[in-house]
C-alpha cells in the first residue's frame, strides 16, 4: 500500500484490551489507566471486519496486544480466525508473559507464530518494582512454556530504565546467550503517563552496546529487511560466566553468540521504515504512536459501513501517517494516549 513517504504499510497491530494485569511504571500511572466500558470495545466480530478490510489493501501480518490481550476471553479462536483470513502470512502476540504458563501450547495450536515477551529484570524485586507487583516466577514460567510449545523465537523486550533496571542488562544478555531467546533493549518513549515519564533515566541504545561491548564481543548483524524496528548485534560474553540466568524447568541450551537487538525510537527514530498501523481496543486506526489524528473505525462499523468504505478509511489513516513522531531528545508525545492503549 503505497502512501505519502512511500512506506509500505503490510502489518497492523490490533489492540484487543486495554486491561492489565501488571502496572509497569513506564506504561501507566500507579492507579493504572481509566478502561473503556465494554460497549466501547470492538467485539471479536468488529476486528475481524477491520482486519478482512486491512487484507484487501495489502496487509499480511497482524499482531495482537493489549493491555494484555491474554486477559481477554476467545483471544485464541480469535487468533485461529485472523490467521485462516485468505492472504495472511502471520499472526503474532506481544504478551507479558503471565499467563502464557496454561496458554502457550493451545495459540500455539490456533497457528500463533511467536510472542514477544515483556520482561525488564530478571531479579525478583527488581521485576516487582516495575510492574508494580508482578512476580517474575510466573513471567519466567511464560517464558518456558513459549519455548516449549514452539513459539519461536520468543523475543524478550526489555526498556531500559537508568537506576532502575540497567544493572541488569549482562544478565539478560546472557539470558539470550544460554538460551534460544532473542532479548532486545528498548530506549524509554516519553509517552502516556506523566508519573510514567519519570519511571527512569533515560538510557540510549549506543550507550547500552557500548556497555555490552566491555563485556564481550559485539558485532552486528545484517538487518534483514521487514525485522522491525530493532538493530541486531551478536554478543559473546568475554569471559565464561560465573552463574547464569536460570528459567524454571529448562537447562541453558546453547552456547552461540547471542542475538541482541537495541529499539532506539529516541536516538536513532526507524519512522522512514515503519510498516505499522496499530488499532485500539476502542476501535481507533492510528498510523503512528505518537502523532495526532486516526480515523474511528468503531463509528464506522456501527453505522454500517462495508467492507470498501473500511478499506477507504483505512487508506485514510495511512495518508495521515506523518513523516516521523517527533519524540527526539525527549519531547513527550502530544497526544497523551498511553502504550496500553496504543499496544506497544
Ligand atoms: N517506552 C518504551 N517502551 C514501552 N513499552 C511500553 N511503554 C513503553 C515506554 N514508555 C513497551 C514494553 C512492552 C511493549 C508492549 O511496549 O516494552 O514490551
Ligand atoms: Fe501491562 Fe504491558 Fe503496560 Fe506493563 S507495559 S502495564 S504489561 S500493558
Amino acid at each position: 500500500m503505497a502512501e505519502r513517504t512511500e512506506r509500505t504499510v503490510n502489518y497492523l497491530r490490533i489492540s484487543i484490551t486495554d486491561r492489565c494485569n501488571l502496572r509497569c511504571v513506564y506504561c501507566m500511572g500507579e492507579g493504572g489507566v481509566a478502561l473503556a466500558p465494554p460497549g466501547d470495545i470492538l467485539s471479536y466480530e468488529e476486528v475481524l471486519k477491520v482486519a478482512e478490510a486491512a487484507v484487501a489493501l495489502g496487509v499480511d501480518r497482524f499482531r495482537i496486544t493489549g493491555g494484555e490481550p491474554l486477559l481477554r476471553k476467545g483471544v485464541v479462536d480469535l487468533i485461529a480466525r485472523l490467521g485462516s483470513l485468505p492472504g495472511v502470512r502471520e499472526v503474532t502476540l506481544t504478551s507479558n508473559g503471565l499467563l502464557l504458563g496454561h496458554m502457550a501450547r493451545k495459540l500455539r495450536e490456533a497457528g500463533l507464530a511467536r510472542v514477544n515477551l515483556s520482561l525488564d529484570s530478571l531479579r525478583p524485586e527488581v521485576y516487582a518494582a516495575i510492574t508494580r507487583g508482578g512476580t517474575l516466577r510466573t513471567a519466567l514460567e511464560g517464558l518456558v512454556a513459549a519455548l516449549e510449545a514452539g513459539l519461536s523465537p520468543v523475543k524478550v523486550n526489555a526498556v531500559m530504565l537508568g537506576g532502575v533496571n540497567d544493572a541488569d542488562l549482562v544478565d539478560l544478555a546472557l539470558l539470550a546467550w544460554a538460551y534460544p531467546v532473542v532479548v532486545r533493549f528498548i530506549e524509554l518513549m516519553p509517552l502516556g503517563d506523566p508519573e510514567a515519564r519519570s519511571a527512569g533515566n533515560f538510557v540510549s541504545g549506543q550507550a547500552l552496546l557500548a556497555r555490552l561491548a566491555r563485556q564481550g564481543g559485539l558485532s552486528p548483524v545484517a538487518k534483514v529487511p521487514g525485522s522491525g524496528p530493532a538493530m541486531y548485534h551478536e554478543w559473546m560474553p568475554r569471559r565464561p560466566p560465573r552463574r547464569l540466568p536460570r528459567l524454571p524447568g529448562l537447562g541453558p541450551s546453547r552456547t552461540g553468540p547471542a542475538v541482541i537487538g537495541v529499539i532506539s525510537p529516541i536516538t536513532r527514530p526507524f519512522c522512514s521504515t515503519c510498516n505499522r498501523l496499530r488499532l485500539t481496543a476502542r476501535g481507533m486506526l492510528h498510523a503512528c504512536l505518537a502523532a495526532d489524528g486516526g480515523v474511528d473505525l468503531r463509528r464506522a462499523i456501527r453505522m454500517g459501513a462495508g467492507s470498501a468504505e473500511l478499506a477507504s478509511l483505512i487508506a485514510q489513516a495511512v495518508a495521515q501517517k506523518p513523516p516521523s513522531h517527533g519524540m527526539a531528545s525527549g519531547r513527550p508525545s502530544r497526544t497523551g494516549r498511553k502504550m496500553s492503549e496504543l499496544g506497544g
